[in-house]
């Protein structure tokens, strides 16, 4: 988190591998030229993007200035400060896969530092398709420079492993080769200002934590809907699915927000302590009962508002005819412990859904008792914090009141908190602050070893019904809130998902 003295990053060199893939193009680039619009980044400053295409430093700026222009939450920013950013921004053409090329690093880095005349962070990040993490990081772990744990660190982008054995085995691997504490494991979603602010909401207040808990809070519903379908993605998709996609991370880490205990303090360690305990009160759900807490969807062919023809999951490039990947999923977990014994949590996600839009929702008990006529409270509806994360931003109580009349008559209404009306301009986006937190070596909002293998123990279970058994696929139109299973997950429990 940016710390509240504004504190700026020292010297830092910052290599990218993957540097002309998407992942720089859409989110690095453009985060890293609104940390420095902001004066956020350190006067000695450089990003090297690393890979195999032949770019020279001038078309690889250019290429760049392009994604900033395209992608940027400022896409018609100050482009004439581009030209005092551009020169920070070198590119290194380099086979990752060759051993000998990493001298190269090292190289740069002596050069650099011998023009400033200090030393530097380096980070190392890896923007490239999972497969490629283990080599780039055993070769990276040869380099003397990677020795020193003070000042060099390495991100991970997720997926994080596809289960528990290979996450376990690639933590085995970057543990062998680096200190836990030079580590990032990247879920952008904790970079999210909204999701940032669950902790501020909940223990900067006194007001919501007495209540905060099974005696007072019904049920608890996190959905993270997309309309998107594939967007060319399908390589990775297939071997992943929503369930590993959104859920395993995203999802579970926006529930240990909500559900975890106070810390005694911000400080890294104390953070994910908690949110570790969290994770590991998670009931383990048996074998017979995935079926009963768990649904996946697949999306077929259909129509999009506009009327044009939609293709199903399975024409999508890159998908098998016969897939059996969910692009849909909800599940319902407990948290075994003295706050959360038997408050449900129901978590979905999906693509080609009717909405983008991620909301946490607290609903709270019924009043005991009403003394109020009948009449008067038809429109009852019990006590709820909604929680936008993106993309409104806001939060918002509802509660009842009497209605103006002579009548007495009780509606519900929202008393609302939006960050566009309380602020002026633009929040930063996920990456901005992430990539702040790397380069001043705040690890709070990153996934430790264990917080990423406790995350897969909860989704193992499912992972393992579902592969045992071919889905009735495809079961739910695009546009639509998914299988018709996923509604009854939460009616059968006498409830509704928010939204639709
Ligand atoms: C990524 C998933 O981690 O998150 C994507 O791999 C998904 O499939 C994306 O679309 C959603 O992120 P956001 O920030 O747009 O909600």
């Amino acid at each position: 988190m940016i710390p509240a003295t504004n504190q700026r990053p020292s010297a830092t060199i910052l290599f990218i591998f993957g540097g002309s893939g998407d992942l720089n193009l859409r989110k690095l680039t453009p985060a890293l030229y609104n940390l420095y619009l902001d004066k956020y980044l350190s006067d000695r400053f450089a990003v090297v993007g690393l890979g195999r295409s032949p770019y020279t430093d001038e078309s690889f700026r250019e290429r760049l200035l392009e994604g900033v222009q395209s992608f940027s939450r400022r896409k018609n920013g100050p482009e004439n400060l581009w030209e005092s950013f551009a020169p920070s921004v070198s590119y290194l053409q380099m086979d990752a896969g060759d051993s000998a090329a990493y001298t190269k690093l090292s190289d740069f880095v002596a050069a650099k530092e011998g023009e400033w005349g200090i030393s530097a962070n380096v980070v190392f990040y890896l923007a490239v398709a999972p497969q490629l993490v283990p080599g780039i990081a055993t070769n990276l772990g040869k380099l003397p420079l990677c020795g020193d744990k003070g000042r060099v660190r390495i991100v991970v982008e997720k997926p994080f492993g596809r289960d528990l054995k290979t996450a376990q085995e690639l933590n085995a691997l970057l543990g062998g080769l680096f200190a836990e504490e030079q580590i990032y494991r990247i879920d952008h979603y904790l970079g999210k200002e909204t999701v940032q602010n669950i902790l501020a909401l909940r223990f900067a207040n006194s007001l919501f934590e007495p209540i905060w808990n099974r005696r007072y809070v019904e049920y608890v519903q996190i959905t993270a809907a997309e309309t998107v379908g594939l967007e060319g993605r399908g390589g990775y998709y297939e071997g992943s699915g929503a369930l590993r996609d959104m859920i395993q991370n995203h999802l579970l880490q926006m529930l240990c927000m909500v559900a975890t205990e106070a810390p005694i303090s911000f400080e890294a360690n104390e953070v994910r302590n908690k949110k570790v305990d969290v994770l590991n009160a998670i009931r383990r759900i048996k074998p017979e009962e995935v079926k009963d807490v768990a649904v996946r969807g697949q999306y077929g062919p259909g129509k999009a508002k506009d009327g044009k023809p939609v293709p199903g999951y399975r024409e999508e490039e890159g998908v098998k005819p016969d897939s059996a990947t969910e692009t849909f999923a909800a599940v319902k977990l407990f948290v075994d412990n003295w706050r959360w014994e038997d408050v449900p949590f129901y978590l979905r996600t999906g693509k080609s859904l009717p909405e983008k839009a991620t909301i946490i929702t607290i609903q709270f008990k019924p009043a005991p008792y009403y003394a109020f006529p009948d009449e008067a409270t038809h429109t009852w509806q019990s006590n709820r914090l909604t929680i936008g994360i993106q993309p409104a931003m806001d939060i918002r109580l509802r509660f009842q009141a009497k209605r103006p009349g002579q009548t007495l008559a009780i509606d519900p209404v929202d008393m609302v908190f939006s960050y566009k009306d309380a602020y002026d301009g633009q929040e930063p986006e996920a990456y901005e602050t992430l990539l702040l937190d790397v380069m001043t070596g705040d690890a709070t909002l990153f996934m430790r070893a264990d917080q990423v293998e406790a995350a897969w123990k909860v989704v193992t279970p499912i992972l393992d019904a579902w592969e045992n058994e071919t889905p009735d696929f495809p079961n739910y139109t695009p546009g639509s809130w998914g299988p018709d299973a996923a509604m009854q997950l939460v009616e059968k429990d006498g409830f509704q998902w928010m939204g639709k």
